[in-house]
């Protein structure tokens, strides 16, 4: 019997806005203060784009690097899949206008996973690798959630932050590369964390603005304890998957949301908090950016060097999780 392909990661990229927004800038707008903030999320600063900009400027950068990095060149690409909640519009796909952006010719679509949307990208590239269908997919994560944000609501505004990154996906060798994916979804729990207006449901009208339906909306507490368990159980779930033990774990590449998130997860799973990268004080909840943009500084700054094994996980709104082992 051949042996299946091996997938994983052939380079990487990320693009953050430079305008930097910090929790003292926060305290001239809202009610809040930086203690609040930072005692209760770990926030210290997060990356607002300028106006104008939209998630596919931030993908087009991230993107360019990747394919940089792969040693390849946009032609080369077979498929752009990109997660987002922010999409540059509700059609065409932000994929084919970052496709058209980059000069590349191949299919392109969105992924709407929400924080989870890059880790479920991989799961999609690496079987479409394996099953030979692609040779070299690039997966995006891109964000411009500061334009969904209620710069008035102050338990929702202190938490976001807009990023880009970005990941050529193809095949590896020598047991390098992906060892296991999993996905998980619950509709039941779609209102812990919504933009309610814009879509079908409700269509923009000037009763959905003047009530606020196109800004994020979330029940932060219970979105907290989905938070923990569901990414402590993918945990669990990924390593079972891939054969691995929470102590063979070298560095463990969570969404960025709160860090006493973090915490509770180290402890509910046993990973030490010293394992677990954190950049979430610098850039906020970038959504679907995040997890990518956590795996390209963890990399740059020798944290997963060749031959660890990493262990990527996320949560978001759907509510969605998944998790992705591998041996880099
Ligand atoms: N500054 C000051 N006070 C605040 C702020 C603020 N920015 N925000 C809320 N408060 C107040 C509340 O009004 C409340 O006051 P009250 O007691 O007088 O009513 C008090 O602080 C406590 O509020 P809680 O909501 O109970 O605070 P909590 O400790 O739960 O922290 C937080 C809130 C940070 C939102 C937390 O629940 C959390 O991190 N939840 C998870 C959010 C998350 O991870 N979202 C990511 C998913 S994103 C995605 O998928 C797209």
């Amino acid at each position: 019997m051949t042996q299946k392909k091996q997938a994983g990661i052939l380079g990487l990229g990320a693009y953050l806005p430079e305008r930097i927004l910090t929790n003292a800038d926060l305290e001239k707008m809202v009610d809040t203060s930086d203690e609040w903030i930072r005692t209760r999320t770990g926030i210290r600063e997060r990356r607002i784009a300028e106006k104008g900009t939209a998630t596919s400027d931030l993908a087009v950068k991230a993107s360019l690097e990747a394919i940089q990095n792969s040693g390849l060149k946009p032609s080369d690409l077979d498929l752009i899949i990109l997660a987002t909640v922010t999409p540059d519009m509700i059609f065409p796909s932000t994929a084919c206008i970052l496709q058209n952006k980059i000069g590349a010719t191949c299919p392109a679509f969105d992924l709407s996973a929400a924080c989870s949307g890059f880790t479920y990208g991989l799961a999609l590239a690496e079987g479409l690798i394996r099953s030979e269908t692609y040779k070299h997919i690039l997966v995006v994560g891109a964000e411009v959630i500061s334009g969904f944000i209620n710069w008035k609501d102050r338990s929702t505004c202190v938490l976001f932050g807009d990023g880009a990154g970005a990941a050529v996906i193809g095949e590896t060798h020598d047991g390098h590369g992906i060892l296991a994916t999993y996905m998980g979804s619950d509709g039941s729990q779609a209102r812990l964390l919504q933009i309610p207006a814009g879509g079908s449901a409700i269509p923009p009208s000037i009763s959905s603005i003047e009530t606020g339906l196109h800004y994020v909306q979330m029940d932060g507490a219970e979105v907290f304890k989905s938070a923990v368990r569901t990414m402590g159980d993918a945990i669990q779930e990924i390593t079972k998957r891939a054969h691995l033990t929470i102590q063979g774990i070298d560095c463990l590449i969570p969404h960025q949301a709160n860090l006493r998130i973090l915490n509770a997860v180290s402890d509910r799973t046993k990973i030490p908090i010293e394992k677990i990268f954190v950049n979430l004080d610098r850039y906020g909840n970038m959504s679907a950016a995040s997890t990518i943009v956590a795996l390209y500084e963890a990399v740059k700054e020798g944290k997963i060097k060749k031959g660890s094994t990493v262990v990527m996980v996320a949560f978001g709104s759907g509510l969605t999780w998944a998790a992705c082992a591998l041996r880099w």
